[in-house]
């Protein structure tokens, strides 16, 4: 029979295995999240594997030697549906994984509103380091980081790709243009011999602040749920 005292201390390590101990052991970020691992062709592990270390490359980029860890990728890598940000804040160059923070939470909800989640798509942004203090990226590190994300594209070769918000839009789409005028539309687009069909959305972090365009974006949600593909 186990002693009273006993039974006392068995429950207590069940409740921090719960709770997860690292809470009270010690004060490193809680990683939220672990990385589902998918199984795909060698060809394409090989490829996302060459394009990670080509990024982890990089040389003289301020982005880079600020940052904790590069960020690539969450998600799977088989989906048809791609979606890319625009570069990790805090949370995520902690885990080094993309939209674990605030934002992550608000696209996480998203997703799940139009019965997606990050096991059914794949998500990534056109810079892999945070810029410091969050700053957006510079027009100079856009550039600079632009091949890598195409490339990214081509290698994971979605049918459906979503630009959220308009550093990723005018990234990939051009500058000429407003979000206001382009976001809820199909455009047809060439990423090496990737052929996808775009929508740009709003970013879910621009959502958080103006919470009235969120009836906007789930219109652009449905579009995404409703394409055939
Ligand atoms: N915002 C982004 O654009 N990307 C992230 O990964 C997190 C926040």
């Amino acid at each position: 029979m186990i002693k009273k005292s006993n039974s006392k201390s068995i429950k207590l390590i069940e409740y921090y295995k719960l709770i997860n101990h690292n809470l009270i052991y010690n004060n490193k970020a809680i990683n939220r999240y672990k990385k589902d691992s998918f199984e795909i062709s060698a060809d394409k592990a090989d490829n996302l594997e060459r394009l990670k270390k080509s990024i982890n490359g990089i040389k003289n980029c301020i982005l880079k030697k600020n940052a904790t860890n590069m960020v690539f990728s969450d998600g799977n890598p088989k989906s048809k549906i791609m979606f890319i940000g625009e570069a990790p804040g805090a949370n995520e160059d902690e885990e080094g994984l993309p939209f674990v923070g605030r934002a992550g939470a608000l696209l996480d909800k998203m997703l799940a509103a139009i019965d997606l989640n990050r096991k059914k798509v794949y998500i990534s942004n056109i810079i892999n380091y945070r810029p410091p203090d969050n700053r957006r990226p510079t027009d100079e590190e856009i550039k600079r980081y632009l091949p890598f994300i195409t490339k990214h594209i081509e290698i994971i070769n979605p049918k459906i790709l979503v630009l959220l918000g308009s550093t990723a839009m005018n990234a990939l789409i051009g500058n000429e243009v407003v979000i206001s005028k382009m976001r809820g539309k199909w455009i047809e687009k060439k990423f090496g011999n990737c052929k996808t069909s775009v929508i740009i959305t709003f970013h879910p972090a621009f959502l958080m602040r103006q919470p009235a365009q969120k009836k906007v974006a789930w219109i652009d949600l449905k579009m995404i749920r409703d394409k055939k593909i």
